[in-house]
């Protein structure tokens, strides 16, 4: 008997991963990523993501477009787990257009399993959740309907919109005759569907896209079994927003945003992986619904809305939402914050098989201490639950009914991290005093560090 070892040379692939709620920054890192990037592959999740670029001096906030369309002559590939909202997407390629992207259509390509996310997703969304008893607090840009189609595997592909108008149209009879019920059930006549009249709109969408669409498989493997490219993977929400890893049933999105559906959202496998990197901030943020346990009250209502307040009645939440400028790229809603939590960032790196972790807000959190917080800042790194004190994150929460509180806390001084600091070496001794308790809780190397609003106000060790 003999073997054969086929020793398989291939691309670099970098994957960036949320650790916790959203909202991380994961922009700056793939950034970085992006000006040695040939592809660039958003996976996961659809319009409910946001992240604000600038092109050619001038802000952009895009929701489904990699942010790798920024850089002259990277690739740009929306992936099979993305549901693709059209009008949203003709949208950013028009803003694109007007700051001066001129080959956007040329460079971004769709895969051709990409799940069409339609008008009536949207409608449903604001109907379940006006139905539900648990409100997700969800982004109201339809992601759950889209993806509970795909599931009920009544799922428009990007594929049908390239097919006859005839059968398009069936497949939209098909899939809307449900939710037609409901929409008449519930009294809303302007959502009830035409197939018809939808199908003729969407197929001429079709055209429109058609020259981008490819065969995702074979055009991602063209990139993987090339040694000579770099493809980096933007990753969607996060880990625990996942619908596999996150707080389910309830407060998550949709679709897996951790990294097994991160990688088959961009057609790719685990064996593809060089780099996984999850992206955190030095504090927690959250915005929608769902468990937070080390959360810093603020005047927010239970639907996450802020209570108006006279800047003297601010509390410890609201210093720290307004130092930061914590609110919601896609929906402007302030999110909630609070301290970071080594029980949710390891749990994070656990599930995702993280190699590296990044710190984003490192300059915030270190002024924010000083300046508000009586000089220091907490992580937590035990919580107090059923009369106990435990160092995991616990999901029976469900049925014991009982909420975790932080317990123990290691607290570090703060810290002023000067303009023009470009190395680990040359931040303050407290800041990586910071970095360095999280990595021993973590069981990751901190390789990358956020330390202002630009994309290069990053910190990337050579030491790790
Ligand atoms: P959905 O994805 O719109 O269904 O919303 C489900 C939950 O995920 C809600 O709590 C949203 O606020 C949250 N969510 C969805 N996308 C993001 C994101 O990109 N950042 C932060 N939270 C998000």
């Amino acid at each position: 008997m003999h073997s054969i070892k086929v020793i398989r040379k291939k691309a670099r692939v970098f994957i960036i991963i949320g650790g916790a709620w959203g909202d991380e920054g994961k922009g700056k890192v793939a950034a970085f990523y992006a000006k040695i990037a040939d592809l660039v592959i958003r996976a996961t999740g659809g319009a409910n993501a946001g992240h604000t670029l600038y092109i050619n001096g001038h802000k952009v906030a895009l929701h489904l477009i990699p942010g790798g369309i920024g850089y002259p002559g990277v690739i740009c590939l929306i992936g099979q787990g993305v549901a693709l909202d059209l009008d949203i997407l003709f949208q950013e390629m028009e803003d694109l257009r007007n700051l001066g992207v001129l080959d956007a259509e040329e460079r971004l390509k769709i895969s051709g399993m990409a799940t069409v996310l339609m008008p009536y997703h949207k409608e449903l969304d604001e109907l379940y959740e006006r139905m539900r008893e648990n409100k997700v607090g969800t982004t109201k840009r339809g992601i759950g309907p889209a993806y509970e189609d795909k599931v009920k595997r009544d799922g428009l592909l990007v594929y049908h919109l390239l097919d006859s108008l005839e059968n398009l149209e069936a497949v939209i009879k098909n899939a809307v005759e449900r939710h037609n019920i409901l929409f008449r059930h519930y009294g809303m006549k302007e959502a009830v569907v035409d197939p018809h009249a939808l199908a003729v709109k969407y197929h001429e969408y079709g055209e429109r896209i058609k020259k981008m669409v490819v065969d995702g498989h074979n055009f991602v493997r063209g990139y993987v079994d090339d040694p000579t490219k770099t493809i980096v993977v933007e990753g969607a929400q996060a880990v625990m927003l996942s619908i596999e890893t996150g707080n389910r049933p309830n407060y998550v999105t949709s679709s897996d945003s951790n990294i097994n559906g991160t990688l088959s959202g961009a057609h790719l496998s685990w064996k593809d992986i060089t780099e996984v990197i999850l992206i955190y901030k030095a504090y927690l943020s959250r915005v929608g619904n769902g468990p937070f346990y080390t959360e810093l009250p603020a005047h927010l209502d239970a639907d996450g809305n802020l209570i108006p307040f006279a800047p003297e009645e601010a509390k410890i939440g609201d210093k720290l939402r307004e130092a930061a400028g914590e609110y919601g790229a896609t929906t402007g809603r302030p999110r909630r914050v609070g301290l970071y939590d080594i029980l949710v960032g390891r749990y994070a790196v656990e599930v995702s098989g993280a190699d590296y972790a990044c710190f984003n807000h490192m300059d915030t959190i270190g002024k924010f201490a000083l300046e508000s917080n009586g000089g220091s800042i907490s992580v937590v790194t035990s919580y107090k639950y059923r009369g106990e004190e435990i160092n995991y994150y616990p999901f029976d929460t469900i049925y014991t009914h009982e909420v975790p509180e932080p317990c123990s806390v290691i607290s570090i001084p703060g810290w002023v991290i000067e303009k023009g600091t470009h190395t680990y070496e040359d931040l303050p001794e407290n800041a990586k005093k910071f970095i360095e308790v999280i990595e021993e809780y973590i069981g990751v190397p901190v390789k990358y560090i956020g330390i202002g609003p630009k994309n290069s106000d990053l910190i990337v060790r050579t030491d790790v």
